[in-house]
């Protein structure tokens, strides 16, 4: 039988992190993470402080999508405070965490797809949100929004039956949820910490884009984009060579692969 009661106490206990996680605030339901995680950093809340939710009736997903987490999967927010040279590399460090974590726990071989969705499989195991405030340059604060789909059976939702798959699926038995979202508390912390000590982590983050030398489309605000993802920019945006040879850059938005 594997362990899924979640408590602020056992995501903390013997934890081994400093700060990410050290304090937990969790709820059996809730609306968004992203909302009292947003309430809190504006309240002060100390530097990793996690909100964590059952199951969550109003799930955000990038731009403006609903993020379905019913009980079983992992819904969570994390409050950083990060200078304002190293935000862009917040929506790496997330992916990477939650491609460490997986990998480490099941044995499972996650891929990334730009900008940060964690695939297996080539489907959507997990969606990032990062939404922060921002002053010039000062950064109130940031927020990691994660959502992975644990213990989740497809069947019930037709809706992203085609596009996404859980851990579970992938494994053909429940995963240790638990065990999921501390190792992610460790992951994020341990890369954080790299990233203030001035490392990089977007070579590692490449060598892990499933996109790169991939056909994909691209929609970003009202443009869509086709072409192969040849690289990606120190700053995190995408380099798409189109058919006729000429060569974009892309910023943000939402790639769909299209081999
Ligand atoms: C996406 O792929 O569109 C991003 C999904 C992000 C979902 C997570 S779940 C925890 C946090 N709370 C939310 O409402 N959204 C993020």
């Amino acid at each position: 039988m594997v362990e899924n009661s979640l408590s602020s106490a056992s995501i903390t206990s013997n934890l081994g992190t400093h700060f990410i996680g050290q304090r937990v605030i969790y709820y059996p339901s809730l609306t968004s993470t992203m909302e009292v995680a947003r309430q809190e950093a504006q309240l002060g809340a100390v530097e990793g402080t996690v909100i964590i939710a059952d199951e969550q009736t109003a799930g955000r997903g990038r731009i403006k999508r609903v993020w379905l987490s019913p009980k079983g999967s992992v819904a969570l927010s994390i409050i950083l405070y990060p200078s304002v040279v190293n935000l862009p590399s917040l929506i790496m460090l997330a992916s990477l965490a939650v491609v460490h974590s997986i990998e480490a726990v099941t044995g499972l071989k996650p891929q990334v797809k730009w900008p940060n969705d964690v695939l297996v499989n080539d489907r959507k195991v997990c969606g990032i949100l990062i939404e922060s405030s921002v002053r010039g340059n000062i950064v109130d604060y940031a927020i990691i929004g994660i959502g992975v789909n644990v213990n989740l059976r497809l069947s019930g939702f037709p809706e992203i039956q085609s596009t996404a798959t859980s851990l579970s699926a992938e494994l053909g038995r429940d995963a240790p949820r638990l065990r999921i979202i501390r190792q992610l508390l460790v992951e994020v912390e341990r890369l954080y910490l790299a990233l203030q000590a001035g490392g990089s982590i977007y070579e590692e983050w490449q060598d892990n884009l499933v996109t790169l030398g991939r056909r994909v489309q691209v929609k970003s605000g009202k443009t869509i984009y086709e072409g192969v993802a040849e690289s990606v920019t120190k700053d995190g945006s995408l380099l798409l060579r189109h058919s006729n040879g000429n060569l974009s850059k892309i910023v943000a938005g939402d790639a769909t692969l299209r081999d």
